[in-house]
């Protein structure tokens, strides 16, 4: 079914052409769940003013282009590698964080692309990703009650600093802004360019970060042979025509939209369409997308794809009418659906999820996330998550997908391009007695950069065998 057909949905609902009723600000009249309580409600809308009357970030057509590349993952055309930090702290927004985050995606990528033979999309968590939801809105600290971080663009992780300050929204998006132009920058120059090999070679990268030397010389296989082929194309002369596709690549930008006051500024109407063009993809949280709430009805208006986290406290009842409401007129990877469930359930939550979706006539794309759900204390007090059971999580997503005769088309990972200690295991096999050596993330721990290169080697391979019956539909 193409986005022009005219669409009835399962409940017999006729689809709506447009998003009626509908505003940037319409979500004002709905319950908005973790929503933030400032001191000054002038000061608030001067900043909102300002914001309001900054230019975009990004543009109409880069969305519409992820937009395009998204309807052909849910075709299961290409892959979708989403990634980065759970919380973007302000202080990320420098040389090295971004250029190595950078480089462990294009890393990431070129695995798959090169591993699973297909294309791939690639989007950050990052140039945004500062607003956190929190499951209490208070933590005790030494006897004494204080706000929860909720971001960099809410609060500070110093004590003393944890009041609301209606300033940090004016701080993301100059914190956004100037991680996209390096990001933009980089890009243009041949940063990504294939035959620069040393954005590519872990010999001249991090070389250190990667211990194993199983994943180094894998990794360096490919390379080789890439550069390689590359060569060969170039001796005689038949690199002309794809010389363009292999001097960059597509990246696109994402955060999860929770602060609504901040996303209805960057929304901006094209022709007679709504964008949010402080990003490229945004993503409704596990905890707010109810179906009547403020964040759902926010997202509807707009023309971006977005995904909704999905966990197991969803209903399969509620998904076709939630999809009927983000994706009234059934295009094609128009919504994503990262799951997230934990390794020890997923297989007790997806195949329904998926049936219900099967049941509508919304295709959307469907996303393993399997971070979330497996995050743990260890007895020192340290959140962690354990390596083996991302890799459980996503082998039995691969394999439900495939036995529903469904498509996994995509992954959705934190992580960092440095050598954190965050994830127990991994090649390094990292022990608990490890994670204080270089503890960073002051939200969700993250994949460090050789485990990351790690889960893109084994997400190539499940690719490859577990690759859905409908591949060659
Ligand atoms: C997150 O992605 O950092 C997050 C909070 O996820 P979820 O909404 O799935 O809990
Ligand atoms: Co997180």
């Amino acid at each position: 079914m193409t986005s022009s057909s005219p669409a009835k949905m399962s409940n017999g609902t006729p689809a709506k052409a447009s998003a009626e009723g509908w505003s940037p600000e319409s979500w004002k009249a709905k319950k908005v769940l973790q929503d933030v309580a400032y001191d000054s409600p002038e000061e608030v809308e001067k900043v909102l003013a300002k914001l309001s009357h900054l230019p975009p970030l990004v543009s109409s057509q880069e969305v519409d282009k992820l937009r395009q590349q998204l309807a052909e993952v849910a075709e299961n055309k290409r892959f979708l590698l989403q990634g980065g930090d759970c919380a973007e702290l302000f202080d990320y927004c420098s040389q090295n964080p971004i250029e190595n985050k950078l480089k462990v995606l294009l890393q990431m990528s070129l695995i798959l692309v090169w591993g699973g033979r297909t294309a791939v999309t690639r989007i950050a968590r990052m140039g945004g990703q500062y607003a956190k939801p929190r499951s209490k809105p208070t933590e005790m600290i030494n006897g004494v009650e204080y706000n929860a971080f909720r971001g960099d663009n809410v609060n500070g992780i110093d004590l003393a600093d944890r009041r609301p300050d209606p300033q940090r929204l004016l701080g993301a998006y100059f914190h956004s802004a100037a991680t996209m132009n390096y990001v933009r920058a980089l890009l243009s120059s041949g940063f990504a360019d294939l035959h620069h090999p040393e954005v590519w070679n872990l010999d001249s990268w991090n070389f250190s970060h990667v211990e194993n030397p199983a994943v180094r010389a894998e990794y360096q296989a490919i390379v080789n042979r890439l550069q390689d082929s590359l060569d060969f194309m170039r001796t005689i002369g038949a690199d002309d025509a794809s010389k363009e596709a292999i001097k960059t690549v597509d990246l696109f930008m994402s955060h999860e939209g929770l602060l609504l006051d901040y996303e209805t500024q960057l929304t901006r109407k094209v022709g007679e369409k709504h964008y949010n063009l402080g990003t490229h993809y945004l993503w409704i949280g596990d905890r707010t997308r109810q179906l009547d709430g403020g964040h759902v009805e926010y997202f509807r208006g707009l023309q971006n794809p977005i995904g909704v986290k999905v966990g197991p406290s969803m209903k399969p009842e509620e998904l076709g009418p939630l999809l009927n409401i983000l994706d009234p007129n059934c295009e094609p990877g128009k919504v994503t659906l990262i799951t997230r469930y934990g390794h020890d359930k997923v297989a007790l939550y997806l195949p329904a999820h998926i049936k219900a979706v099967q049941a509508t006539r919304h295709k959307v794309v469907w996303c393993c996330d399997p971070m979330h759900g497996n995050t743990e204390s260890t007895a020192s007090g340290l959140k962690t998550r354990r390596f083996d059971h991302i890799v459980e999580e996503l082998s039995k997503a691969f394999r439900v997908h495939k036995e529903c005769n469904s498509i996994l088309g995509g992954v959705h990972f934190e992580l960092t391009g440095d050598a954190v200690t965050e994830t127990i295991g991994g090649s390094m096999n990292l022990l608990e007695e490890d994670l204080s050596k270089n503890y960073q993330t002051f939200c969700d721990p993250r994949l460090n950069y050789e485990q990351s290169l790690d889960i893109a080697f084994m997400i190539a391979k499940y690719y490859v065998s577990e690759r859905s019956p409908l591949k060659n539909l």
